[in-house]
């Protein structure tokens, strides 16, 4: 028999279905409640609110557990790449050594863009920030592509798919050669998908570019790590402008947007800003803590916090072990390393931090890695976007099989003005 949950008010009682996940999570389906009470749930930044049913992936915040499709992210990490993560995070098996091979193919097939496209990015000014090329692009992008979205059927979708991750690729690399003002490279058939996405970001006409495989696996490992997170910021607002039934291309493109901004994938743009900042001014860590906690205070500790982990990010935990891998390989140091190694320390012994469950995110360590790259801090969260285009891509497919499905449409408590008549102009007071 189903479990129920009962509420009661004014008087009376209303019992709501509960809902159990396969991880065990639970919650109330209060579908029925407004139709039987008048009541609506009010959940402001929707912090205790299950939007979806999702078979995607699986975060435990208290324990800091993140799973793709059952698989946990350290065993991604450690023995998968990026293309096969995004296989399993799209098509919800890791592939066979033949899907693989099918999908890699479909990848380099629709690497290029039309060249009617490739002049769109003549119209943007040379400081436009990337992230927003990036949005208009994909949208522009869409254009060209003839209509193969075909969600239940997983061959057609698996070339809608690839053309999508593929090209947004190309236009990230494209929208940053646009930004330093230098010829777009075209991708290289022959290159895979990271290492051909480094070509095209760093060849010069005048510097060939061969992708160096250290750069290559530290890429790859970000791109992994981001390539899901369930209901986060852009996610949602993928399946949102998704279950309008807009387009994959058109819903991808607002993902973009959504994460551009710094509490979202923009915080990884903002704690280099913020470390290097603290490098030139010479503050040391302990102000800036001092700052932090100020009542009042307007600065956050950028990369620090977050709204499902209450507990270390396990994301933040691979990146930090790897970034020292990577700049021993990478033969470099960086002193904001160090920096935000002793931030770290400082804030998990304060007790600000400890009480409101405060740990580093993905994003604490991801720009350094980046930067050892040599990717511009401005295209920090483009490649955060290229790496959680499996995700959306998932999230878009799940929101268009749901035989459920229905338009996203939240409601809200009005809190304005109550009934007034209009005032003729000559009327007003002002
Ligand atoms: N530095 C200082 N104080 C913080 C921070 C921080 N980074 N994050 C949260 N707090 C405080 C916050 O001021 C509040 O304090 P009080 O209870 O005294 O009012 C308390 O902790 C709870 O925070 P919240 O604002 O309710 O948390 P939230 O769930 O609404 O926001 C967050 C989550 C990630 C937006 C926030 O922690 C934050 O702004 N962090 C910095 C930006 C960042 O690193 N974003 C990346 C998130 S992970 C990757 C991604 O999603 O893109």
């Amino acid at each position: 028999m189903s479990e129920k949950a009962v509420l009661q008010f004014r008087g009376k009682t209303y019992e709501l279905p509960v809902i159990v996940g396969t991880e065990g999570e639970i919650a109330i389906d209060v579908q029925s409640l407004r139709a039987q009470s008048g009541l609506i749930t009010l959940d402001e930044g929707y912090a205790n609110t299950g939007s979806c049913r999702s078979s995607i992936t699986f975060i435990d915040g208290e324990k800091g557990i993140l799973r793709y499709r059952g698989y946990p992210i350290e065993e991604l990490a450690e023995h998968s790449n990026f293309v096969e993560t995004a296989y399993l995070v799209i098509f919800g098996e890791l592939p066979t050594a033949q899907q693989l091979a099918d999908f890699r193919a479909l990848l380099s097939e629709h690497e290029y863009l039309h060249e009617d496209l490739r002049h769109h990015f003549e119209g943007f000014p040379p400081n436009a920030h990337p992230m927003g090329t990036l949005s208009a692009m994909i949208n522009a992008a869409n254009s060209f592509q003839p209509v193969l979205l075909q969600p239940e059927d997983d061959a057609r979708f698996m070339d809608s798919a690839a053309r999508l991750m593929s090209k947004v690729r190309t236009i990230a690399a494209a929208s940053y050669k646009k930004s330093v003002g230098q010829p777009m490279n075209y991708p290289r058939p022959d290159l895979p998908y990271v290492s051909n996405f480094l070509h095209m970001m760093f060849s010069r006409p005048n510097k060939p570019y061969e992708p160096d495989p250290d750069a290559v696996r530290a890429l790859d490992l970000i791109l992994t790590l981001h390539a899901d997170h369930e209901q986060n910021c852009s996610t949602s607002t993928v399946r949102m402008v998704g279950s309008s039934q807009a387009n994959m291309w058109a819903s991808a493109s607002a993902g973009v947007c959504a994460l551009w901004g710094p509490l979202h994938g923009g915080a990884n743009t903002a704690v280099v800003q913020m470390l290097e900042q603290i490098h030139q001014s010479g503050e040391s860590v302990e102000q800036i803590i001092v700052k932090v906690k100020a009542k009042n205070s307007k600065m956050k500790l950028m990369g620090f916090g977050h709204r499902v982990y209450k507990n270390f990010d396990p994301r933040a935990k691979i990146i930090k072990k790897a970034c020292d891998v990577v700049l021993e390989k990478l033969k470099r140091t960086d002193p904001l390393l160090d920096i935000a190694k002793k931030l770290e320390e400082a804030a998990l012994n304060d007790s600000y931090f400890v009480e409101r469950k405060l740990y580093p995110n993905v994003d604490f360590y991801s720009g350094i890695i980046l930067r050892a790259i040599g990717i511009p801090v401005n295209m920090f969260t483009v490649i955060f976007a290229i790496g959680r285009m499996p995700g959306w891509i998932a999230n878009w497919r799940e929101v268009h099989l749901d035989p459920n499905s229905r338009i996203y449409r939240p409601r809200q408590i009005y809190t304005g003005p109550t009934l007034r008549s209009y005032v003729p102009m000559e009327q007003r007071g002002r």
